[in-house]
């Protein structure tokens, strides 16, 4: 199978992807060695080599990765690149480069790195280079961002645009939704980008419920043009407008789409040329490079969203060319093997120190879990193996206060990533120095952790009573050795956003090559989608519902009894 739906994938690969990583000889290895490193303390590590900073950090630019905070040596690197290399991993990535189509169950190529390819490189699918394309979509993402900043696109009044309303959910919705966020001291005050996903009209009502039709622009983004969600949200928005505006020419001025389906652009009512194309080689999750991006041109301007583009540009060639040793995806997705597959880790904790990047964790558990989130592998054989993490997290502080808790001291190892800029975009006395500050200590205490001798010992110096001293230094122990990687950087620019988003998608990347599975399509979510049809139907007749599980009867009828009170 899959050399049939991977036929333009070379011989070489197509053999290597047939080995379960779990028989690939660094494996059985890498489980030895496990043992080894499990009675080991990072805290032992760090005293007997004063170099193991150096030895395991890598700077891309200001942006500095520190890896040295892991539960590793370097027999363990060394094992773990070996596993890369039996698994194909190199071979893998030149293939996406390539613009193979590695994305076997939906036979597409994967080329979110043609949308941020500055270079310009010509990247073939079916023999079609697909740069004049992208190009082309990102000039037309220029006129129109530039003319909604400019104040010269007019609503169906005269009025200049003050609202963008972008509505769109999943991929269509959250790498936007971060980056907007992340990058507001980059955006105009007078010009506010809002988001609406959830098919709960209370997300809708809440954004237009302050608006002004002559002066909103809503944005439908869909790559399918279907998605009941984000079609519930357009309609009810073009209603909205509708309701206060006579001439229906003026949808033209106050709708735009961002799809890969003209057809149904054209049935909802919006003129094409109003449409931002981008192709079925852009994954969801992986399409805030591409006209999905708008409402970022927008809010922060063609020349800031070329900068983000340009950030995730210098990290793709960093990953398609670098050693894997030097590779910071690379070692950020071996890592996450070791912690997944060797000790038994489920989850991975996105810690950034930022309160722009509070929606970060949010966009990269869909990068993440609906990428490596499967059980089968690429031939569609059942997997014996534990695939990816469950992604969880929250800016700093806050975090501190609700979760790490169970970091430090609950009974499952959760490794963590840290990020952090050494300037804030403000200036108020005291508090940046007090954010970092606290992140650089967690890094520290989930590492070294507290003895219970060390515990005591502070116990003693407080005064506390003979008595209680063994229980509450039992309580006061933390056994540390607790994993992290910590990104820091010079401050958060579009450049430097792009630069960490594009590190996170090749670590899901190399994660997937591991483990050999199709990190890019995304079945889980059908199955659930197909039944809300069915639920839909059995929800509007005026009949107790018996067709399903007693369960699923049961909630469908207390519905419909509570709904006729
Ligand atoms: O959640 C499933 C999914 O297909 C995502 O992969 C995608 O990002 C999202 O729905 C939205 O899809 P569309 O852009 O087609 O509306």
């Amino acid at each position: 199978m899959a050399g049939e739906a991977g036929h333009n994938i070379n011989g070489e690969y197509r053999n290597q992807i047939m080995v379960r990583c779990t028989q690939l000889p660094a494996w059985q290895v890498l489980q030895e060695h496990q043992w080894e490193i499990a009675r080991l303390h990072m805290r032992d590590l760090f005293s007997a080599d004063p170099k193991r900073f150096e030895r395991y950090s890598l700077r891309l630019d200001d942006i500095l990765f520190d890896y040295s905070k892991n539960r590793i040596t370097h027999s363990t690197l060394e094992h773990l690149f070996d596993l890369a290399r039996q698994a194909g991993l190199p071979e893998k990535i030149a293939a996406m480069f390539r613009g193979d189509k590695i994305n076997l169950t939906e036979n597409r190529a994967v080329l979110h790195i043609a949308l941020r390819n500055c270079s310009n490189r010509p990247i073939l699918v079916d023999g079609t280079d697909v740069m004049p394309g992208v190009n082309r979509v990102l000039t037309q993402m220029r006129y129109f961002s530039d003319a909604i900043r400019s104040q010269e696109w007019l609503g169906y009044t005269g009025k200049p645009i003050a609202n963008v309303v972008h509505i769109g959910i999943g991929g269509s919705d959250l790498g936007p939704k971060m980056v907007v966020k992340a990058l507001t001291p980059y955006c105009r005050p007078e010009l506010k980008v809002h988001f609406v996903s959830n098919v709960d009209e209370a997300d809708l009502v809440e954004v237009i419920k302050n608006l002004d039709r002559e002066t909103t622009l809503f944005i439908v983004a869909s790559k399918t043009f279907t998605t009941q969600e984000t079609m519930t949200n357009a309609l009810s928005a073009r209603e909205w407008f509708m309701a206060g505006v006579k001439d229906k020419e003026a949808i033209a001025k106050h709708f735009v789409a961002v799809s890969t389906n003209a057809e149904k652009v054209e049935a909802f009512g919006i003129d094409t040329k109003n449409m931002f194309e981008f192709w079925d080689w852009v994954g969801g999750r992986y399409s805030l490079w591409s006209a999905i991006g708008l409402p970022i041109a927008v809010a922060i301007g063609m020349d800031g969203f070329k900068e983000l583009l340009a950030g995730a540009h210098k990290v793709d060639e960093h990953f398609r060319t670098s050693p894997l040793e030097r590779n910071i995806p690379v070692i950020m997705g071996l890592l996450g093997v070791w912690y997944n597959n060797f000790f038994g880790a489920q989850t991975q904790a996105i810690l950034p120190y930022d309160q722009y990047l509070d929606f970060l964790a949010d966009h990269l558990q869909q990068a993440d879990m609906e990428s490596n989130g499967k059980s089968v592998d690429i031939d569609g054989k059942r997997l014996d193996y534990d695939t990816g993490p469950v992604i969880f997290g929250q800016a700093g502080t806050n975090g501190q206060h609700a979760f790490y808790q169970l970091i430090h001291q609950g009974s499952k190892l959760v490794p963590c990533d840290f990020l952090a800029a050494a300037h804030s975009h403000h200036k108020l006395a005291g508090h940046h120095e007090a954010l970092l500050s606290n992140f650089i200590a967690q890094t520290e205490a989930l590492m070294r952790g507290k003895t219970t001798e060390e515990a005591k010992a502070e116990l003693m110096a407080e005064g506390v009573p003979e008595d209680r001293l063994d229980k509450l230094s039992m309580a006061k122990t933390f056994p540390g050795n607790k994993p992290s990687n910590s990104f820091l950087y010079h401050s958060l620019t579009p450049e430097t956003l792009g630069a960490l988003i594009a590190f996170y998608e090749h670590k899901v990347f190399v994660q997937g090559a591991i483990w050999n599975i199709n990190s890019f399509d995304q079945m889980g979510v059908e199955l659930g989608k197909q039944l809300a049809k069915t639920v839909l139907k059995d929800m509007m007749e005026d009949k107790l519902v018996d067709s399903h599980d007693s369960s699923t009867n049961g909630l469908l009828n207390y519905y419909k009894s509570l709904r006729s009170r």
